[in-house]
């Protein structure tokens, strides 16, 4: 009867731990813990029907307090252990990783060193990704998290929102307006080192977003809440084609496309997204209030960004990367505008799955 309830206390919490760790290491250190706990309370049956009473009492709060420890030890909390920037490895990332996104990678690490070194931000910081598909939205978004918590897009404290999942209808704005304004507050009350990432923002009813603007102000704290630490990012393609427009004229001129700045991008940017009633961002004050701390344009890539993806592709499977089937690959995409034959039309994806076929 003992070991039973002894049982109990103890296994609890590493079964709670489960769902947490399902994404990210399902048989390891779940698995251990629970041949642990069983191990242990194996043993300590024995031991507590050879005791009395009081003996029994002690060895079961002893075993509980054990077992909240280690369970403390394993589950993600919202504190330096689990949530501490690495500057040196988002530098690192965005370096060896991310392929022909010159503005990109300076405006984002200016942005998240600036903001994460900061004790007191006066505002959550707020990106906007823009670009054509597969130019690395996603992936960036990734390299961020994977900066700041040790359990990168696995983490309790990283939020992703997909329009098209989760507000598909049109007619149920108002709830979904409230329910967001909800999980935003709630889960900043958890943990104010919160990220929210908003993909397909172009398929975002407009108007929605406005209901978090209250929390992207510059406000001491609403509630009691302060959200100043915490991170917003939205992606979405609105933008793109004026993005391209400029990469194209770039090449066309013969410049090199390092040499496009931010200045070139950024104004035209801002206000083709506010002025499309398609981008998620139609008239919002989120960018009439300047609450969008830094546009981010993502340049479309071409053939030799497609060989570096492909490239990277075989080493992050443990192949020899093989410079002849990187070609391959990169050669058999199809490449715009029609007469030019510059950028890829799907940027770097369906490069995984086109490998398959070369190797
Ligand atoms: N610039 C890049 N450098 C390195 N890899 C990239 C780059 N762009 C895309 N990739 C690779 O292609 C995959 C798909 O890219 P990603 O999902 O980031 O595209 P996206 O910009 O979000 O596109 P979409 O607008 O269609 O959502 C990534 O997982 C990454 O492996
Ligand atoms: C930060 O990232 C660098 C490069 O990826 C890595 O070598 C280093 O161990 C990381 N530091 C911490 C504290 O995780
Ligand atoms: C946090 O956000 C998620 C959606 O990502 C939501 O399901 C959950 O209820 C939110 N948590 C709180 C406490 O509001
Ligand atoms: C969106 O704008 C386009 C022109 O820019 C217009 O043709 C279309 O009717 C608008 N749609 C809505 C829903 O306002
Ligand atoms: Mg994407």
């Amino acid at each position: 009867m003992l070991s039973v309830v002894f049982f109990l206390v103890l296994s609890f919490p590493f079964y709670s731990t489960k769902t947490s760790y399902a994404g990210n290491n399902p048989s390891g250190s779940t698995m251990k813990v629970s041949h642990i706990c069983l191990w242990v309370t194996l043993t300590f049956s024995g031991l507590v029907n050879a005791f009395d009473p009081i003996t029994t009492t002690v060895v079961v709060g002893v075993g509980a307090a054990l077992g909240r420890t280690i369970f403390n030890y394993f589950k993600e909390t919202c504190d330096p252990k689990w949530i501490a920037y690495n500057a040196t490895g988002l530098k690192t990332d965005l370096d060896n990783k991310l392929f022909g996104q010159h503005i990109a990678s300076r405006i984002i690490l200016k942005a998240v060193n600036g903001f994460m070194s900061n004790p007191n931000p006066k505002k959550p910081l707020v990106l906007s990704l823009h670009g054509w598909t597969g130019t690395g939205k996603n992936f960036v978004s990734q390299l961020i998290a994977e900066s700041v918590y040790a359990e990168g897009m696995h983490s309790r404290f990283v939020h992703v929102f997909t329009s098209t999942l989760h507000f598909p209808h049109a007619e149920h704005m108002a709830t979904y307006k409230s329910q967001l304004q909800q999980w935003v507050r709630g889960n900043v009350t958890n943990c104010e080192r919160s990220m929210f990432i908003f993909d397909e923002m172009d398929k975002m009813h407009p108007g929605l977003i406005d209901s978090i603007k209250p929390y992207l102000d510059y406000y001491e704290k609403l509630d009691g809440v302060s959200y100043r630490k915490s991170i917003f990012i939205f992606l979405s393609n609105a933008g793109g084609d004026g993005i391209i427009q400029t990469a194209l004229e770039f090449w066309k001129a013969g410049k090199n496309r390092e040499e496009i700045e931010l200045k070139d991008l950024e104004t035209t940017l801002s206000l083709s997204v506010f002025n499309n009633n398609k981008s998620g961002f139609f008239r919002t004050s989120l960018i009439d209030k300047n609450l969008v701390d830094f546009f981010v344009p993502f340049l479309p890539l071409e053939y030799q960004h497609v060989v570096q993806c492909a490239m990277a592709e075989m080493k992050a499977r443990n192949l020899e990367p093989n410079p002849d089937v990187a070609d391959q690959v990169a050669r058999d995409l199809v490449y715009f505008p029609k007469s030019e034959r510059v950028f890829s039309v799907k940027g770097c994806k369906t490069i995984e799955s086109k490998l398959d076929f070369y190797t």
